[in-house]
């Protein structure tokens, strides 16, 4: 088991610390009664999802209740729909039903869907109660979990709704990923790569070192790539809590290009890490092309996507410039008239590239 440490200075003085381990390793579902137990939970109430109720959210709830802890657990159904506004009004009312109180804690098990969403609760109900965050998919576990974005979705538009809420601690116990459906462990791969190739050459060469590992779900080598990728992640959320030095935006690479597909495919149709792996190919692509990085450094970012099952093309229906240039025209990070991306200059090393013509785009996007 490793512990990672998210240092965050309290909001209203040093007695207000934020800060919180983040513990990642084997068996820890097992384990988290004890956590909680020694972290002066007394209460406590579960957010699962249908696709871990059973399974690893039900073994939570028998862990957190052997250490004498209290630990209802409320259900979502399984999927993105569970990011809405009735899910969250839901979850208050059975909290007020439930006389839950800013002494209780949450426990969210599950994916991103049950931590975005458990943690709005948490952030929101009674102006603030702690939540711990227990991720059961990759994405979760080196993403969604570290960092303290909480929201839901509106009509109009993806996390249109949140709160900056950081969790007491995190949970990542690898063996649950064993039990996650090929294309959602796949996908989740994605952002682990996407950590490679912004900030870290080391752990890219060993992310093509250790491939077939990683797809045989090797708790060693999930374990590694799980760690390394968690603490990436937390030291941007140290220096960048709140989006606004930039550096946090590093991990948007291949994101303008992914909003674009998963918009265009409608959503659903590729999961966010499919659509990460073709964004982050042609945004390295199209670095290639703005001089920033070689030829050489496409083929390999390219090769270990697909070493990794991951895909580097967009689906046929997919190749059309013109309305992915519209879309992205639109993301929030456009500046008039041109386009902004995070681009690579090197492995490793990323920039905010302004004023990308659309033209040159296009021509990417064609392949
Ligand atoms: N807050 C952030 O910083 C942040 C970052 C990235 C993504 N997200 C959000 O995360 C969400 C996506 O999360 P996700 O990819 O984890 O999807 P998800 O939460 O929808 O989970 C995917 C599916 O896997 C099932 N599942 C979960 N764990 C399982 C396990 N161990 N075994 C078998 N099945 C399991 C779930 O029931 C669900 O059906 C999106 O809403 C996205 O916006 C948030
Ligand atoms: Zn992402």
């Amino acid at each position: 088991m490793t512990t990672l440490r998210v240092h965050l200075p309290g909001e209203t003085g040093p007695a207000a610390d934020r800060s919180y381990e983040i513990q990642c390793g084997r068996g820890l579902i097992d384990a988290l009664g004890r956590v909680l137990h020694d972290a002066g939970v007394r209460r406590s109430v579960i957010i699962a999802d249908g696709g871990v109720a059973s399974t690893h959210a039900a073994r939570a709830q028998a862990s957190i209740v052997a250490a004498g802890i209290d630990a209802p657990m409320l259900e979502v159904p399984a999927g993105e729909a569970s990011k809405s506004l009735a899910s969250a009004g839901r979850l208050w009312d059975e909290f007020a039903r439930m006389a839950v109180d800013r002494s209780t804690h949450v426990v969210a098990v599950g994916g991103g869907v049950v931590g975005d969403l458990a943690g709005f609760v948490a952030a929101t109900f009674a102006r603030g109660i702690p939540v711990w965050q227990v991720p059961t998919t990759l994405v979760a576990q080196v993403d969604s979990a570290i960092g303290g974005k909480t929201g839901i979705n509106l009509a109009g538009g993806k996390n249109l709704v949140g709160a900056f809420w950081q969790p007491a601690g995190v949970i990542a116990d690898i063996d649950t990923l064993a039990s996650l459906p090929d294309r959602e462990f796949t996908s989740g791969l994605a952002e682990v790569v996407k950590y490679g190739v912004i900030f870290d050459p080391e752990f890219f060469g060993w992310l093509e070192t250790n491939a077939l590992a990683l797809l045989a779900r090797e708790p060693a080598a999930l374990a590694h790539a799980v760690h390394r990728s968690a603490a990436m992640k937390a030291d941007v959320v140290e220096r960048d809590e709140r989006e606004r030095s930039g550096l946090r935006a590093a991990l948007n690479y291949g994101h303008t290009f992914a909003h674009a597909y998963e918009t265009a495919a409608g959503y659903g149709v590729l999961l966010h890490g499919e659509a990460v792996a073709i964004g982050m190919a042609m945004a390295a692509r199209l670095a290639c092309r703005l001089g920033r990085i070689p030829a050489s450094l496409v083929a390999r970012h390219d090769a270990l996507l697909t070493s990794l099952n991951l895909p580097v093309n967009p689906p046929a229906s997919l190749r059309e410039p013109g309305p992915l240039v519209t879309i992205m025209a639109r993301d929030k990070k456009a500046v008039a008239g041109t386009l902004r991306f995070v681009l690579p200059d090197r492995l490793g090393h990323v920039e905010l590239v302004d004023g990308v013509p659309p033209q040159l785009v296009g021509d990417v996007l064609r392949g």
